[in-house]
């Protein structure tokens, strides 16, 4: 591994490990009564407590520290007075920017006692987004990834969301590679030892659309299901992987 590839995945590690850990802190707070807005703050103070900036605040006119997408909503959801009942399912994504570079990584949370049809879609998103990144060296292909994902989730009767994707990061927040998550295998670029990208499957309990409200950001499940995501940024070696964003419990 050349000295730019090491130096990159050592930043990476670096901002992605916050990230987590922010993640590790709102996982210690989580419960039905507490507000999208505390679990904002939380993630703010992490950050800055940890000398790194949060790359989502005024991102493009962004206005809060992450995202926090409940139920129905399937990304992009901005922190507010909501309050969390007892069964939402809510997704926190948080990404970390310090010393230059980026890490990027959401996790599902359950509120108090949730439905088996919740837990059976986050228990699907998660090992779709695990699958992938375990088949994941140099000269894999991008659809590879996507077929991955796309067969394990359709599989357990879930629908994968094709309006968002996986992204490369590094220095900059969002960058080329655009990563599918579905496809058909053998098709697409093979991926390069030092490449640095996210695999963030968005997961439908219904049918795949999507629309977004009228804040310009929120997207929703256009048949109101339920909607799941997980998220790591992972880095690419000769003959395997690293996760960036892995938590600490
Ligand atoms: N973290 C999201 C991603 O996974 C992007 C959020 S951009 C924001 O790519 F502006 F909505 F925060
Ligand atoms: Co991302
Ligand atoms: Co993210």
């Amino acid at each position: 591994m050349n000295k730019n590839i090491k130096e990159s995945f050592e930043k990476t590690r670096i901002a992605g490990s916050i990230a987590a850990g922010a993640l590790d802190e709102v996982s210690k707070i989580i419960k039905p009564g507490i507000s999208t807005g505390e679990i904002d703050n939380l993630c703010y103070e992490f950050i800055n407590d940890h000398g790194a900036y949060s790359a989502p605040l005024f991102y493009r006119g962004f206005p809060k520290s992450c995202c926090t997408s409940a139920n129905h909503v399937v990304c992009h959801g901005i922190p507010s007075d909501k309050i969390l009942d007892e069964g939402d399912i809510l997704n926190v994504d948080v990404t970390a920017y310090k010393n230059g570079w980026h890490g990027d990584t959401s996790r599902m949370f359950e509120i108090g006692e949730i439905s088996i049809k919740a837990k059976k879609l986050i228990e699907t998103t998660y090992e779709a987004m695990m699958k992938a990144i375990k088949i994941l060296k140099e000269d894999v292909q991008l659809g590879d990834i996507g077929s991955t994902i796309q067969q394990h989730v359709e599989s357990k009767g879930c629908s994968v969301v094709q309006d968002f994707c996986g992204h490369g990061i590094g220095q900059t927040f969002h960058k080329e590679p655009t990563i599918l998550h579905y496809g058909k295998k053998e098709t697409g670029e093979k991926i390069k030892e030092g490449m640095i990208f996210t695999i963030e499957p968005m997961i439908n309990l219904g049918n795949y659309e999507t629309k977004t409200l009228n804040d310009g950001w929120t997207a929703v499940t256009k048949d109101k299901s339920l909607s799941a995501q997980f998220e790591h940024t992972v880095g690419i070696t000769k003959d395997g992987y690293e996760i960036f964003t892995q938590s600490k419990n």
